[in-house]
């Protein structure tokens, strides 16, 4: 059962696609149900807490830092860029509001509010969960499973929890995600290999990069294409020496079953006769101080404007812009800086000035002692401060940036998705967003930002996947070999042998860094059966994440959502289920040979030494140590379930779904049902079918 609860008069977010009736929070009274499960305290802004038994578990908040129980850390709803994902960093791209306290009396809270949402999980008092917000003007959603009210099943929906075996846990995201409305289904193309960098600068290098993968047989999809392809960084403008006729290029790499996925930034440079920046500018399409004039953000091309994507005008100018490059033949697109990212202000930059000189008068101060005040003068970068700068027109209404601030690249790329719409009606194109709020899952997928080359990182990405499903992003992943720092040959195999498995498989890396394209390392076979045995994947990541975006469930999930009485099963964060069949344990510690995994059922240990070279070795429930080479990729089949294998190939065009092999235990009569589709028809219910596959 879900409860909708009104404080005050909240900004509308469009988070949810279902339109809840909402019980208005007047008094204390108006809010006993949700009262039945937190304490409210609307005395001071908003403050709910709740206090936590030893084995509650605390799961949810999409893209955060740590764990997938979210217990014993801080984190706040604020989307940020910050390219140093170090543990203690409390908020990352993302702002999903979405938790659920699993134990005894399980429930979920949707905290519908577009700034800054403080979640304390047992950080300052190892018991206490605490919600805090300065404002009182939200929505917020009780997700419940009926169980405790005496009643079996789910009452909200026929299906998930039909079966009151049906875990919490899985009731409640169930609930939650039928409320925020069907994930984004990028085209099955989407699902293959993508390779990125910052820093291909020109056509030659694009040329060079396809060569490497095609002439190596290393199978390849995309190549995405960084802020060098633009002119000046100016969006929606192609360099015309570097990249002198795009149609032309784009043309050539889809003959090699290639294809492109430019860039586009949040910000638009400011320079007289770019049309962009002028037809922003006669239009107020842009985000303006509070006395009126455009406000100024440094970013990528230098001084830029902000696209108000809050106004519904200038989203529909601004999405109609993604035109111009789906008319050179591009399908794919991947929006970022859209936090927004601000590397300084004019205000800002001003007020960092005379910081430096109220110290250079006080420079022959002997008590001059203001050391950390001297480091911090230039930290201008994503300063807070900004945020108070500049104002959105929702709708007529005049709003401060700080009190929508988590809904700005949500709704740059709502822009793009509506747009596309219309461009291109029928067909699905390829959109991820770098940062997001829940609603945004409608739209595109997101990739994790900037994180590191950094064995710590790969271990992030394997436990935010749960996480991100929860909250309705299905079609995400991180920069694989890691973005920023050099990367090695055994972080990015192993990295590649978990990214196999994500539906956004895309390898990139920041300007600067050692190259990480699969073929600049030695053993290239090694990359080469990894890769194809992702190709072999793709029917079935494909179907189940069509199911999951349909049935509105998990693509991964947590050991603890399946085994929630078995203790060890809980604790495991560093295991994941992947759909129906597949149980995940990677490898992610360097100088390892294998590792430890807890096996909550007997299951089948799968491990390819080649795409096409694999044993099967039968295990028992309990714990193992596996080994894994370098080279291999190792996994689990779930009993009585079948993993389904097309052959092995170089790009999603040469897919072959007429011959699958079956993978399961032996001496069992097993079937699948297998999703299929063109890979592109948006109409997914008309042209979409089921195969049953069964051995
Ligand atoms: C941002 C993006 C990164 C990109 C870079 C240059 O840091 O997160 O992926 O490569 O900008 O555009």
């Amino acid at each position: 059962m879900i409860q909708k609860f009104r404080f005050g008069t909240p900004i509308e977010t469009e988070a949810t696609a279902a339109a809840l009736p909402a019980i208005s929070v007047n008094c204390a009274q108006d809010a006993a149900a949700l009262a039945a499960y937190v304490n409210l305290n609307l005395k001071k802004g908003f403050t709910l807490s709740r206090t936590l038994a030893d084995d509650d578990a605390v799961y949810g908040l999409g893209e955060a830092n740590r764990g997938i129980n979210k217990r014993g850390y801080r984190y706040v709803s604020c989307c940020t860029d910050d390219p140093n994902h170090t543990e203690e960093k409390v908020s990352l791209y993302g702002a999903h509001n979405f938790l659920m306290v699993i134990g005894k009396e399980s429930f979920g809270l949707f905290i519908d509010y577009p700034a800054d949402v403080c979640y304390d999980i047992g950080y300052t008092k190892q018991d206490q969960l605490t919600v805090t917000i300065e404002d009182t003007n939200l929505d917020a959603y009780l997700i419940t499973c009926g169980k405790e009210s005496g009643t079996d099943s789910c009452p909200a929906s026929p299906h998930p929890c039909a079966d009151a075996s049906t875990p919490d846990a899985l009731c409640i995201i169930r609930q939650f995600r039928e409320l925020i409305g069907t994930s984004y289904i990028p085209p099955l193309w989407a699902f293959g290999y993508i390779q990125s960098r910052w820093g291909y600068m020109d056509e030659k290098d694009i040329r060079r990069v396809a060569k490497g993968y095609r002439e190596n047989h290393l199978p390849l999809d995309s190549i995405s294409m960084d802020i060098d392809y633009m002119e000046d960084y100016k969006d929606f403008t192609v360099h015309p020496e570097r990249f002198p006729d795009l149609s032309a290029l784009s043309a050539e790499m889809k003959e090699q079953g290639l294809h492109f996925i430019p860039i586009i930034d949040a910000g638009v440079k400011i320079e007289k006769g770019y049309d962009v920046y002028e037809d922003g500018v006669k239009n107020n399409y842009f985000c303006k101080r509070a006395d009126g004039t455009d406000f100024v953000a440094g970013v990528w091309p230098g001084k830029t404007h902000f696209p108000d994507f809050l106004n519904a005008d200038a989203r529909k100018w601004f999405g109609g812009l993604y035109k111009r490059l789906t008319d050179a033949g591009i399908e794919g697109f991947w929006n970022d800086m859209n936090e927004p990212a601000i590397f300084f202000s004019e205000e800002g930059l001003e007020e960092a000035a005379r910081k430096v000189e109220d110290l250079l008068k006080r420079k022959d101060d002997p008590k001059l002692n203001d050391f950390w005040a001297m480091q911090n003068v230039f930290n201008i970068n994503n300063d807070h401060a900004d945020y108070k700068r500049f104002y959105h027109n929702m709708g007529g209404k005049k709003i401060r940036h700080d009190k929508v601030h988590n809904l700005y690249g949500y709704n740059m790329t709502r822009a793009a998705a509506e747009a596309f719409d219309t461009i291109c009606p029928d067909k699905r194109l390829l959109l991820f967003s770098r940062s997001s709020y829940i609603g945004m899952h409608r739209y595109g997928g997101i990739w994790t930002g900037d994180n590191q080359s950094w064995w710590s990182h790969l271990l992030l990405n394997i436990k935010m996947m749960p996480s991100l499903n929860m909250c309705g992003f299905l079609y995400s992943g991180a920069d694989l070999g890691g973005f920023g720092s050099h990367t090695t040959r055994d972080l990015l195999l192993r990295w590649l042998a978990f990214g196999i498995f994500t539906p956004l498989m895309r390898n990139h890396a920041a300007l600067g860094t050692r190259e990480q394209e699969c073929y600049q390392f030695e053993g290239l076979d090694d990359f080469r059966e990894i890769l194809k045995l992702r190709y072999r994947l793709i029917p079935y990541i494909y179907s189940e994440f069509v199911k999951a975006a349909q049935n509105n469930t998990l693509l991964f999930s947590p050991l603890a959502f399946a085994w929630p009485k078995d203790k060890a099963a809980c604790e495991v964060e560093d295991q994941l289920l992947l759909g129906e069949s597949l149980m995940l344990a990677p490898v992610y510690q360097q100088n390892t040979s294998g590792r430890t995994v807890y096996l909550p059922e007997g299951m089948l240990l799968v491990k390819f030494t080649s795409a096409k070279e694999y044993t099967l070795t039968k295990m028992d429930a309990g714990w193992h140590y596996i080994t894994c080479a370098l080279n291999e990729v190792a996994f689990f089949i779930r009993p009585g379930h079948l993993l389904p294998l097309c052959p092995p190939c170089e790009c999603t065009g040469e897919l072959d779904y007429t011959k699958f092999e079956l993978l399961g235990e032996a001496g069992t009569e097993l079937s699948y049902e297998l999703y299929t589709d063109d890979g592109y028809t948006k109409d997914i219910k008309q042209h979409g079918k089921f195969i049953k596959l069964a051995r």
